[in-house]
């Protein structure tokens, strides 16, 4: 039966626009990926939009570490986010940035809508301020004493240690993250959104069967704490949107972050003619579905569905939300190397690979997905070499060398056939309720199933038989057309493999032609489609993925090593390429101030001149050199780390001094004939 054509519009959560696409976003895009792919492959009118998450206090600070301005880094890092998930074969209508102007008009029209309607109140909080760097303190950006167990380094907002959370304002010996100084309460006027009357609204859409059921129990407690106003305001600096008739006063990053959804979606339709009222008009038969990880639910289950319902536009259909990724069974970590980045993993892995373990774990469920790699390596080569394109190897020589590349005119064994084909509306199902790994059981089921008919039927012997010759044409035709079905059922999965598919079938593998087989058609030749997974590939992975490795310990058969030499006590540390040496920007700078650092025992900190630029590094070298004595000398510095918060403040840079450590330790003279800014080489 014709299903009536859906129009969908569906969204992932924008990634920040200051740090790199991983694996834990990956889960994400191939969730919306494959579940936009499965609706596009049913011949609905479906759209997928996402986007560069651009503005808010982090943003801001990385580009002034990077001395770029935050629109030139928020260009580069979309463009980047853009490029790794296209690389993914994550595939959007639009990605866009909500740094855009269709985002600035629509975050002011809601404004404005939400303000007449009475939903907005001005009031004057007290919040922590850093009177060094003049500006407002996120929480995240106070550190200080746990208020509750005396924890010393703890967040401004929580305790790692006895798990308590409490305000800024609490925090003993605050201190300011980005400076360093002591911050101080300052008053501000805040504009607030009066979330209390939109209970009776948000519990009704809560029961409209829009986000999963444990998710609204989950929901419920907080409605149980009672609704607070929402403060949607920040103070300048910011970056940001400013507020419509508030001077200095702008729009919280979450205000305009979902707002970016139809941001993008608008910018798309202007390009592409299409209309945008009916996606985002109130009654509108459109579905709308937001797919976010389970730390954001709040965001877009209370504030997002109200701020659309107070100004006037429809609510999401459904918010499908999902659990973290871990690895190997623990939460990613940067020094085990199980902290991934996307790039880093097409460095050594076929995209699709992934695209295919995430969806034989995902389900419609909000519990952590593992990515255990000796599972990934015997699933992928198993199922998808081992079972699927190998029915394709196993029936295609036969049919191109011995039948004149022609499948048989009719099916061999029908039962087998209608199986596969009746198979196609639970395979349906289970995409359309998000439960993937149900799909891919079944489809690798009927996988199983066409391996046997082959291993049974035995074509390899059967050709030699000249009078069954029919029969093995035959049985490798059905054996063909029923890996048409199976790539078909997989090609929301696995788009690439799937064209590959199309290319040797000579047929495109679209749903509405599940019931028509390719029979007495013409195959192209088979050519190998998927490499199984090195396991040493994998460990390539991890290791490209470690960071701070520690020097290792003189490898068993290395040269001997003088017991007095240097590197006795401090062998040399793993072999790096080329590459990484050249990544590295050896500068001269001018230590043009050096102060002691209070608290610190062993560091200094100091003013660095790179000729036109000053750096502040903190660096271990008190115990060689007075500041006194280290002000006007010359040193190499690294001029591309990263920057480092450190206990007393950011660290830009580190400063190269040799000598076997302690009191002999040596920096440059001023008359060695070094100019500051110049590169070592
Ligand atoms: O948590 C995050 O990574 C946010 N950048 C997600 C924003 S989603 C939406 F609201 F824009
Ligand atoms: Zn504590």
């Amino acid at each position: 039966m014709a299903q009536q054509q859906r129009k969908i519009l569906v969204t992932s959560a924008l990634p920040y626009a200051n740090g790199s696409i991983h694996l834990g976003h990956l889960l994400e895009h191939i969730q919306t990926d494959i579940w936009t792919r499965f609706q596009k492959l049913r011949g609905h009118e479906c759209y997928s939009v996402c986007a560069d998450d651009a503005h808010g206090t982090p943003v801001m600070l990385k580009a002034q570490e990077l001395g770029i301005t935050p629109e030139e880094m928020v260009g580069q890092t979309r463009a980047e986010h853009h490029q790794d998930l296209l690389d993914f074969h994550v595939d959007y209508d639009n990605y866009y940035v909500t740094h855009s102007d269709e985002n600035r008009e629509l975050c002011e029209n809601i404004y404005n809508r939400l303000n007449d309607a009475g939903y907005i109140s001005k009031r004057t909080i007290e919040q922590l301020y850093d009177p060094e760097k003049e500006m407002f303190l996120p929480d995240r950006f106070v550190k200080g004493t746990c208020p509750k167990c005396g924890a010393e380094d703890q967040n401004g907002d929580s305790c790692d240690v006895c798990s308590a959370t409490y305000s800024p304002t609490e925090v003993k010996n605050p201190r300011s993250v980005v400076s360093g100084a002591t911050p101080v309460l300052r008053e501000s006027e805040h504009y607030f959104f009066d979330l209390p009357q939109f209970k009776d609204m948000l519990e009704g859409w809560l029961n409209s069967g829009a986000i999963q059921a444990e998710m609204v129990n989950k929901l419920k407690e907080w409605f149980e704490g009672g609704l607070q106003q929402w403060d949607i305001s920040r103070d300048a600096p910011y970056f940001g949107f400013e507020i419509p008739n508030a001077p200095g006063k702008y729009f919280y990053v979450w205000v305009d972050a979902p707002v970016g959804y139809m941001a993008s979606f608008k910018n798309f339709c202007s390009q592409n003619n299409l209309d945008f009222d009916p996606f985002w008009e109130k009654g509108t038969d459109t579905e709308l579905y937001h797919f976010i990880g389970k730390d954001i639910t709040y965001f877009h289950c209370l504030f997002w569905p109200a701020m659309l319902e107070g100004a006037g536009y429809r609510t999401p259909t459904g918010v499908n939300v999902h659990g973290f990724v871990t690895v190997n069974g623990a939460k990613m970590s940067k020094s085990k190397g199980t902290f991934i980045k996307g790039r880093t993993f097409l460095e050594h892995l076929d995209p699709e690979c992934l695209r295919y373990y995430y969806a034989s774990k995902l389900n419609d469920a909000v519990s952590d997905i593992d990515l255990n790699f000796e599972d990934f390596v015997q699933k992928v080569n198993s199922d998808l070499v081992g079972k699927v394109v190998n029915i394709a190897s196993r029936c295609a020589g036969f049919i191109s060398k011995r039948y004149n590349a022609t499948l048989s005119a009719t099916a061999y064994d029908s039962a087998l056939l209608e199986e596969f084909q009746q198979a196609a509306d639970g395979i349906a199902d289970a995409y359309e309720n998000r439960r993937y790994n149900k799909a891919i059981r079944d489809i690798m089921a009927l996988a199983d199933k066409a391996n046997q008919f082959i291993d049974a039927q035995a074509p390899w012997v059967t050709v030699k038989d000249e009078d069954k010759q029919q029969q093995t044409q035959d049985v490798c035709s059905l054996g063909i057309e029923l890996f048409r079905l199976l790539m078909l059922y997989l090609k929301p999965v696995l788009p690439k493999l799937s064209e590959q598919a199309e290319a040797f079938l000579n047929t495109e593998l679209v749903w509405s032609e599940i019931n028509n087989p390719i029979f007495g058609q013409t195959i192209n030749k088979f050519k190998a489609m998927l490499q199984r997974v090195d396991a040493k590939k994998v460990d390539a992975l991890i290791e490209a993925s470690k960071e701070n490795l520690k020097p290792t310990e003189a490898k068993a058969g290395a040269p001997m090593v003088d017991e007095n030499s240097p590197l006795a006590k401090d062998p040399i540390s793993p072999e790096i390429q080329f590459d990484d040496f050249a990544k590295v920007d050896l500068r001269i700078a001018k230590i043009a101030k050096a102060e002691h650092v209070e608290g610190a025992d062993k560091l200094l900190r100091l003013q660095l001149d790179l000729g036109g630029e000053t750096r502040q590094v903190f660096a271990g070298i008190k115990s060689a050199y007075s500041p006194e004595e280290l002000t006007g000398k010359m040193t190499v510095m690294v001029a591309n780390l990263a920057p480092r918060k450190m206990r007393f403040g950011l660290s830009e840079g580190m400063v190269l001094a040799a000598g076997p450590g302690g009191s002999d330790l040596w920096v440059l003279e001023p008359d060695d004939g070094a100019q500051p800014g110049m590169r070592v080489k």
